[in-house]
């Protein structure tokens, strides 16, 4: 979603927010836009296309002091008039990410005022509310008098055509991180814009106002104090947001999997044993008062607590809840203090988990756990307890490796959980933390079989429908191919657990509704198998994700692609790979946009 980048220097800095646009670019937009001052004037060039378009057209700008910005539309059509930095009479230019509830009232009230609107966004009303408050005092003072009459989310850049040597920044409800540099500062949505310029970075926390100038900076919090941040070392590596030997991020993403396996579950895979401290210092004395689990996520991570739910009932014998983030905090649910309420996001910023976390908090739980894949964002800094899964940064706006260690974490609180109830004896424990140690070495082996998955996709060029069934733990797993393949082949593609085809979806099979079946061996084998001929006597092609020793075969309509080996439990984890390999040839034969498919964006920070 929205991406800003904003820099104050004694050099050019056009080149910086070009850049730091480019590394923005994954987070999905639809327009660009930047705005330096010059010579006292504010130089501004926006372009309703590629970022790439916008360095272009920028060629030969130049300033010390600038913002930019990428647009992913909210209010207004995606166009060069409504995309950002708005301005405000020549005077002020504003960039800003998040949304302006309460922006038709204050659009009333400013344009009786005598402010003329060129744009159809609520940001534009920021930029005018500070230009109205500019006359009686500093750019920082009208700044904050124009954020105390906002309702709704942000993160701003603020610069002014008379004052060349300074930036203001805020955010509330959307990231903005401060990056410190020698005689030079900059803020940027995420540490990936920073990169080229500095790893040293402040996260900037909720209600902070930032100035910057050359030389030094300050940040006031919520309440107008003067306070001071630690700044901290990034220890993001620039080699990871490139995308190297691959053609996109996204097939990139789904080959670092075994690696990001590793990473996330290093700590546990060394240790002889398993302990609630992996999850921090309070799980020790929470752990063992928990009665309940209650999930909270959005899309990809709410598959995966889709699948902890079985793991957690089965293995760990708790009653565990998963619920769409964005439905939880707007139905009246019961709240339990007793309850463990666990989000899980790969950004730790999308708005609906935070807002469902914090409808968790003001109902009266206090035993929130985040699993994220991103240190310092906010889910994490909100959240008691925490698991940062290292998968490293995910560019592509579908969400792969993100989503396994998301199951390799899920999994550890669920023998974390198993022990603590008393539900997990020596021997079983070690013979988890055996297979979780063989994890990566068997997700090297399923994505060895690439080849066969790119040939498969052929038959999918020309569908305009898939269905997708799997059961049991392995039917979240089918939710997830499905998301895949629509999220970036535009294919329609619903899931559906094996046996409830019979029940309506049936009716669509025919020889141009390709139907992909996850088929581990596990007990629900032979009633799978069962619906899969539901499937082929009705001329269905049946594309099958089969085990080893499962016995299903090839044959006309059927197409089997067999995976190396049962996994038992982890297997949810093994079937991913195949189905996002899936998605990514059929989007390739579809010559689609894989790394930012139309409409999505990576971090989804408005509501
Ligand atoms: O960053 P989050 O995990 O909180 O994001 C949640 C969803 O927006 C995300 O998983 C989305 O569904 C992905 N694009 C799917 O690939």
């Amino acid at each position: 979603m929205c991406g800003i980048v904003g820099a104050v220097a004694k050099r050019n800095i056009v080149p910086v927010l070009v850049n730091g646009l480019l590394r923005l670019e994954y987070r999905g937009y639809d327009s660009a836009g930047l705005v330096v001052v010059h010579e006292g004037k504010l130089e501004r060039v926006r372009s309703e296309g590629r970022v790439a378009e916008l360095g272009q057209k920028s060629a030969n700008t130049q300033g010390d002091v600038g913002i930019a910005h990428t647009r992913w539309a909210t209010h207004g059509v995606p166009s060069e008039r409504n995309a950002h930095p708005h301005m405000s009479r020549e005077l002020i230019a504003v960039v800003h990410n998040g949304i302006i509830e309460n922006y038709e009232e204050l659009r009333t009230e400013l344009t009786a005022q005598g402010y003329e609107f060129t744009s159809d966004t609520d940001t534009e009303v920021i930029a005018h509310l500070i230009h109205s408050h500019y006359a009686q005092g500093s750019l920082l003072a009208a700044t904050k008098m124009a954020l105390s009459q906002l309702v709704g989310a942000y993160a701003i850049g603020v610069i002014a055509a008379d004052n060349p040597h300074q930036l203001i920044a805020a955010r509330k409800g959307s990231p903005l991180l401060l990056g410190v540099g020698d005689s030079e500062h900059f803020v940027g949505s995420d540490m990936s814009a920073l990169l080229q310029v500095t790893r040293n970075v402040v996260y900037l926390e909720e209600g902070d106002v930032v100035e910057l100038n050359v030389d030094n900076y300050r940040i006031f919090d919520a309440e107008g104090t003067e306070v001071q941040r630690p700044v901290q070392i990034s220890e993001l590596n620039n080699d990871s947001v490139e995308l190297g030997e691959y053609q996109h991020y996204m097939q990139k993403e789904i080959h670092e999997q075994p690696q990001a396996l590793a990473d996330t579950l290093e700590s546990v895979c060394n240790s002889q044993s398993l302990v609630p401290g992996i999850f921090g210092a309070e799980a020790n004395d929470i752990f063992p008062r928990v009665e309940n689990i209650l999930i909270l996520a959005c899309g990809t991570s709410n598959h995966a607590g889709q699948v902890a739910r079985y793991w957690l009932e089965e293995i760990a014998g708790i009653p565990c809840i998963v619920e769409i983030a964005s439905e939880y905090r707007y139905r009246t649910s019961v709240p339990n203090p007793k309850t463990l309420v666990v989000t899980i996001s790969q950004s730790g910023e999308t708005a609906d988990t935070l807002a469902a976390l914090n409808h968790a908090k003001a109902t009266g739980h206090s035993y929130t756990l985040a699993i994220c894949n991103v240190p310092e964002s906010a889910i994490i800094r909100q959240s008691k307890l925490r698991f940062l899964t290292r998968a490293g940064p995910e560019i592509g706006v579908a969400s792969t490796k993100a989503f396994t260690t998301q199951l390799a974490a899920l999994f550890l609180l669920t023998l974390v959980m198993a022990k603590v109830r008393d539900r997990l004896n020596e021997a079983r424990e070690q013979q988890f933390l055996h297979e979780l140690r063989h994890l990566p070495a068997a997700m090297l082996k399923v994505l060895a079989l690439e080849p066969q998955i790119a040939e498969m996709s052929k038959h999918f060029a020309d569908k305009h429908h898939a269905l997708f069934l799997g059961r049991g733990m392995h039917f979240p797993i089918a939710a997830e191919g499905a998301l895949k393949l629509k999220e970036i082949s535009y294919i329609h593609a619903e899931a559906y657990p094996a046996g409830e085809l019979k029940h309506g979806p049936l009716a669509l099979v025919d020889k141009d509704m390709p139907v992909v079946s996850v088929a581990p061996n596990d007990t629900l084998l032979e009633k799978l198998k069962s619906n899969l001929q539901e499937v082929k006597a009705r001329g269905g092609q049946l594309f099958v994700f089969a085990d080893a020793n499962t016995h299903i075969h090839a044959s006309e309509g059927v197409h089997i692609l067999q995976m190396p080996e049962h996994a038992g439990f982890l297997s949810p984890i093994l079937h991913t790979a195949p189905l996002q390999l899936l998605a990514y040839y059929v989007a390739l034969q579809k010559g689609t946009d894989v790394d930012k498919p139309r409409n999505l964006a990576k971090s989804v920070t408005v509501e």
